[in-house]
């Protein structure tokens, strides 16, 4: 029988880890024996046993290197990574700015590949390795106010699969999350601007609630684990059965 959770020892890094989904992926990895490398713009404090923080923007591919780097100096190379950083907007298409387009696509979509493509240099050349970015159900829905952010999540699901497809015969397995509502402070700071309604969002999804970030961490966890051997090029949501939801 595989084992659904995974080996100790694991090398992760994790990208905008010092809160929310990121924080809560390396915590669970950590919690499972692995050495995590949490990569955030801002100080990232109590960092969990084994753990090594790193500074620096996941949009700008000298930062992400950087962080690789330090990586493979504490513990020589990275099994799993994560792309993780991200930044929400929920925007009028007719009020959006070229700056705050570019800024949106440069994080969201510029650095997922960068990290990604930091990620497959090391694990192409070792022959194994996980990689892992945050989608969205909007990597598959369309809503409106969300053109960039959805332009984006979508771009990460194809940008995943190519992935996927090109180093699979490396031992490299490439996979999108992509969650539904989750409680973190991405999702506050939209209630706190008046840009969603948390008991809306609630009543459209079929379990009546949004999700927690440690049930986000629980899904990065079993696709690093021996059991998720066969699954690659997927979009894996962890929605609480929104995207199946067809009615109003
Ligand atoms: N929360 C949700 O409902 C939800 C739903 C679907 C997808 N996601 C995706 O999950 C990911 C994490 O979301 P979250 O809810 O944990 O967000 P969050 O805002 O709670 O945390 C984001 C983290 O990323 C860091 N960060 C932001 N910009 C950065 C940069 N340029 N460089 C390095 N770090 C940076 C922040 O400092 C923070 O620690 C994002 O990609 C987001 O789009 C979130």
């Amino acid at each position: 029988m595989l084992s659904a959770v995974p080996e100790t020892g694991l090398r992760v890094l994790v990208t905008g880890a010092a809160r929310g989904i990121g924080r809560a992926i390396a915590e669970g990895f950590a919690a499972h024996g692995g050495r995590v490398l949490m990569q955030d713009r801002d100080d990232i404090d109590a960092l969990p046993d084994g753990a090594i923080a790193h500074r620096g923007d996941a949009s700008d591919p000298a930062d992400i290197e950087a962080a690789f780097a330090a990586a493979d100096a504490a513990w020589g190379g990275v099994d799993v990574a994560v792309a993780n950083a991200g930044v929400a907007a929920k925007i009028p298409a007719l009020e959006l700015t070229p700056e705050r387009w570019r800024q949106i696509v440069s994080l969201n979509f510029d650095g997922v590949f960068f990290t990604a493509q930091a990620a497959g240099r090391r694990m192409v050349a070792q022959g194994s390795g996980v990689i892992l970015a945050l989608g969205s159900i909007y990597s598959v829905a369309g809503a409106a106010d969300r053109s960039a952010y959805c332009a984006t999540k979508a771009g990460v699901a194809g940008m995943m699969r190519s992935l996927a497809c090109e180093w699979a015969r490396h031992g490299v397995r490439v996979n999108t999350i992509a969650p539904g509502y989750i409680e973190t402070d991405l999702v506050s700071a939209l209630v706190a601007q008046g840009r969603i309604d948390t008991s809306v969002i609630a009543a459209r999804s079929p379990q009546r609630r949004l999700g927690q970030a440690e049930e986000v961490a629980a899904l990065a966890l079993f696709l690093a684990s021996p059991a998720a051997a066969h699954i690659t090029g997927a979009v894996l949501p962890v929605d609480g059965g929104w995207l199946a939801n067809g009615a109003p």
